[in-house]
């Protein structure tokens, strides 16, 4: 088993964005990341900056099978993790629900709903057996309002508010399940849906440097409570 310091932190989506600016702020911090994401290059830059004990693979969510086998290793080397991070997400282009192809309808929905019932599925075992530890499924504002032409976006985040309560109200004691909006961030993600209005909004590396002292607080009097990151950074 590897000698893994502070709390042991599982991330979706580590490559960019909301997931890179958290690796950088959990390990400052003195934990340990273990994180994924489909771009190779993005993996291989993560594990030359930050060596074992830190782990990061170039996997796929929507993959149950190659989610199982991460959760298999990971589960062996580290154990099981403190704080698992659904973060890995997709939204659509900009565009009315009619005008999206099903092939685009498809990708969001199998990333943003059954990629986080993957890593549910391959991760929270080892949790529940453990009694401890806190998921958190990475929702949006669009999880709890609306707005036109993110129609596939939303339907997936007000999934995840539900899939989360339901699964908050499955987990024994001591832990937590708690569906985030993380509130509004310029990243990629952004720049598609809001364009060149995006550069009005903290970036990444603002926000992790809020969120992740946020996230470290979380446990088991929180399960099943929809929260938002919210705070001077992001006024
Ligand atoms: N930014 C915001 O303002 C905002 C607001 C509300 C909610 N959120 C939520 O916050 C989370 C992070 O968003 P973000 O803005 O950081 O998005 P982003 O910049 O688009 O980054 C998404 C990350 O997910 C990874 N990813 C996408 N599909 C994947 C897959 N199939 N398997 C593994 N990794 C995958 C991407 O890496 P690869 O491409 O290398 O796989 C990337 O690292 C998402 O859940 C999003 O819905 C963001």
């Amino acid at each position: 088993m590897a000698a893994t310091k502070g709390k042991l932190v599982v991330i979706t989506g580590t490559s960019r964005g909301l997931g890179r600016a958290m690796v950088e702020e959990f390990i400052r911090r003195g934990h340990t990341v273990v994180g994924c994401g489909r771009s190779t290059a993005a993996v291989a830059e993560l594990a030359k900056r930050h060596h074992a004990p830190h782990d990061f693979a170039a996997l796929d969510v929507v993959s149950d099978e190659a989610v199982q086998a991460w959760a298999k290793r990971i589960l062996q080397s580290h154990g099981a993790p403190d704080l698992l991070l659904n973060n890995a997400a997709l939204i659509n282009r900009n565009a009315p629900l009619w005008e999206v192809g099903a092939q685009e309808f498809s990708d969001v929905v199998d990333v943003n709903l059954k990629g986080v019932a993957n890593v549910i599925r391959h991760f929270v075992p080892a949790m529940v057996a453990r009694r401890s530890g806190v998921i958190v499924n990475f929702s949006s504002g669009w999880g709890r309002s609306t707005s036109a032409e993110v129609a596939p976006y939303c339907a997936t985040k007000w999934a995840m508010e539900g899939l989360t309560q339901a699964l908050a109200q499955e987990l024994p004691s001591g832990m937590a399940a708690v569906p985030l909006n993380p509130g509004i961030i310029n990243t990629d993600m952004l720049q598609s849906c809001f364009g060149g209005s995006a550069s009005a909004y903290p970036s990444a590396e603002e926000w992790a440097k809020l969120a992740v002292p946020f996230l470290l607080k979380l446990s088991a009097r929180d399960n099943g409570c929809p929260l938002t990151v919210s705070g001077a950074a992001m006024d």
